[in-house]
């Protein structure tokens, strides 16, 4: 470790060694896949100061024996809400709910489908706090009037429950209504209440919208197959084989012709067999 660093270590509030950033990154990639690298220690030291602050500890080193120690279970989940990056919007990354817009308006014309099942099933995995399950349910309130008779359901997860819990409530600050993607303005605005600087979903919206706890490395408990599955932003936080482990998974998750949104930065290098591209990290499994 440089001079510099170690100066700067003994300047800070809790003492943080390399040893124990590597145990506590160790830890978190078992729990979650996140993957933090040697130059996110400044990150994590961040993240967990004010935890350690809130139960009275002095070092890092005290808050790993707290992880080892019979308590540790309960401890891991407020370590997973720290280290997690929710960054999220309503219509981030607009093209994909176009793509979504015209592969619902297609299916909900395919009578075919409809005599077998009038349900649609949409995953989003890795949801934040529910601006983007949201921006999938005002998207096919608004512009997918057709599905309206039909069973729509959409299955938000993460594995943050404080941001499980801001998305259960609905309710978003008035600034994300601002600024919009042209043609998603009234999408948005026509199902919430405003109310002072806030905003909430309407029930319609919120009835849509079915939030769990899941991490994404675990089993999953879902039986029947999803018609699209959005999972945007997510896998850049891991290492290239659960990346592709999860793509597998999710091609496996899919119905032929269901669709697979990935974030902008996460195109894949090898793709299941049975995945293709068709748009801007958008893929289509081939029927
Ligand atoms: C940057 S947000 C993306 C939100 C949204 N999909 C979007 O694109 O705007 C990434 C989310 O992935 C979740 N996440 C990270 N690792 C996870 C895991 N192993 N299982 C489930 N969710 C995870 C985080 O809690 C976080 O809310």
């Amino acid at each position: 470790m440089s001079q510099q660093s170690e100066t700067l270590e003994k300047k800070r509030e809790f003492e943080f060694t390399h040893k124990e950033f590597k145990k506590l990154s160790g830890l978190i990639h078992e729990l979650t896949g996140i993957v933090l690298g040697d130059h996110k220690q400044d990150m994590l030291y961040g993240r967990l100061a004010r935890r350690l602050r809130q139960l009275g500890l002095k070092t890092f080193s005290q808050y790993c024996e707290l992880l080892d120690s019979q308590k540790g279970d309960e401890e891991t989940s407020f370590l997973v809400n720290a280290v997690t990056t929710n960054l999220t919007k309503f219509f981030r990354e607009h093209h994909h709910f176009d793509t979504l817009t015209e592969h619902l308006l297609k299916l909900s014309t395919d009578t075919k489908r409809r005599s077998q099942s009038s349900s649609v099933l949409i995953w989003s995995a890795g949801c934040s706090s529910g601006e983007e399950p949201y921006s999938i349910a005002t998207t096919v309130q608004d512009k997918v009037p057709a599905l309206r008779n039909w069973d729509v359901k959409i299955l938000a997860t993460d594995l943050d429950t404080n941001m499980l819990n801001h998305g259960r409530a609905g309710i978003y600050k008035s600034d994300a209504l601002k600024g919009l993607p042209e043609g998603y303005t009234s999408t948005l605005k026509d199902n919430v209440s405003v109310s002072g600087d806030r905003f909430e979903l309407k029930d319609r919206i919120k009835q849509m919208v079915h939030f769990k706890q899941l991490n994404l490395l675990h089993q999953w408990p879902m039986k029947q197959k999803y018609d699209v599955i959005f999972c945007r932003n997510v896998l850049i936080y891991f290492d290239n084989a659960t990346k592709e482990q999860l793509v597998e998974r999710y091609t496996d998750m899919l119905r032929p012709g269901g669709r697979l949104f990935l974030g902008h930065s996460e195109s894949l290098q090898r793709l299941p067999r049975s995945l293709k591209l068709t748009g801007r990290t958008a893929y289509v499994k081939e029927a």
